[in-house]
C-alpha cells in the first residue's frame, strides 16, 4: 500500500492507543496504515458524500474500521479522543469543528493538514481550547504541507507563530519554504501595488507580513 509522506506525517503525530475519528477519510489509506502499524485502539472513518463513502466502504471491507456517512464530527460519540482533518481547506476544517463544539469535550488531540488558511486554523483551534504540540512541513508534488498536532490546553502565541508555525524554524524544510513563500509574497505585493484597487493599508499589511517572515 502506497501512502503519501503527508499522511505518514499525520499518522506519526497520533498518540498510541488513540481512538481516532478521521473526517474526510476518502480513500481510507490513513485507516489501513494506522491499523497495519498497530498503534491505535480504534478508528472511525467519516465521509459526508455517498459516492466517496461507498468507495471507502469497499476499500476498508477487510479492516476493523467503523464507518460513518455523516457530516464532520456531528455523529462522533464520547469514545473518540482524537480527530484527524487532513487534505482540506482551513475554512472547511474550522467550520467542521465550530459547528459541533460540544463534541470536542472528550477530545485530547486534533491533527490537521490544511492546504490553505493555515493561520486561521491555528487561531481557531487554539481558541477552541487546544495548543500546538508540534508541526511538520512536508513537501510533496511541489506543494508545502503543514501537518499540525494540537493537544487540549492553552498557550499564547505570537502573530508570527499563528501565521507561519510553532517552532517552525527548526523544521529541516523551513528555509526552502521561506524562500519560496517570500518570492510569492513579494510578487503579490508588486502586483497589488500596481493595481488600481490597492490601498495604503493593504500595502502596509502585505509589507508587514513579508517582514515577519523575513525576521523569523
Ligand atoms: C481531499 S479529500 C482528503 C482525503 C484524505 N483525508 C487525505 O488527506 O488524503 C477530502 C475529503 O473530505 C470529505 N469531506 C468534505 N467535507 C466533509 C464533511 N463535512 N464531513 C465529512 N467529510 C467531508 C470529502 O468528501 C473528501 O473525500
Amino acid at each position: 500500500m502506497k501512502i503519501s509522506d503527508r499522511l505518514k506525517a499525520v499518522a506519526s503525530f497520533i498518540k498510541e492507543n488513540a481512538n481516532v475519528a478521521d473526517v474526510g477519510a476518502d480513500h481510507g489509506l490513513l485507516e489501513i496504515y494506522l491499523i497495519n502499524e498497530g498503534k491505535i485502539n480504534s478508528i472511525l472513518a467519516i465521509e459526508n458524500k455517498s459516492g466517496p463513502f461507498s468507495i471507502l466502504k469497499n476499500n476498508l471491507k477487510d479492516y476493523d474500521v467503523k464507518l460513518s456517512l455523516s457530516d464532520g464530527i456531528s455523529k462522533i460519540d464520547e469514545t473518540v479522543d482524537t480527530i484527524v482533518l487532513a487534505g482540506m481547506g482551513g475554512i472547511l476544517i474550522n467550520n467542521i469543528l465550530n459547528s459541533n463544539k460540544a463534541k470536542l469535550t472528550n477530545i485530547k488531540q486534533v491533527v490537521v493538514d490544511a492546504h490553505r488558511d493555515i493561520k486561521l486554523v491555528r487561531e481557531n483551534i487554539c481558541k477552541l481550547g487546544f495548543y500546538i504540540e508540534q508541526e511538520k512541513i512536508v513537501h510533496e508534488k511541489g506543494t508545502y504541507y503543514f501537518v499540525i498536532s494540537f493537544l487540549k490546553g492553552h498557550r499564547d502565541y505570537s502573530l508570527s507563530e499563528y501565521e507561519w508555525g510553532y517552532k517552525i524554524k527548526e523544521d529541516p524544510l523551513f528555509e526552502d519554504f521561506r524562500k519560496e513563500e517570500l518570492n510569492k509574497l513579494v510578487s503579490n505585493l508588486i502586483k497589488y501595488r500596481s493595481s488600481s484597487k490597492s490601498t495604503s493599508v493593504g500595502i502596509k499589511q502585505r509589507e508587514e507580513q513579508i517582514g515577519r517572515l523575513e525576521k523569523l
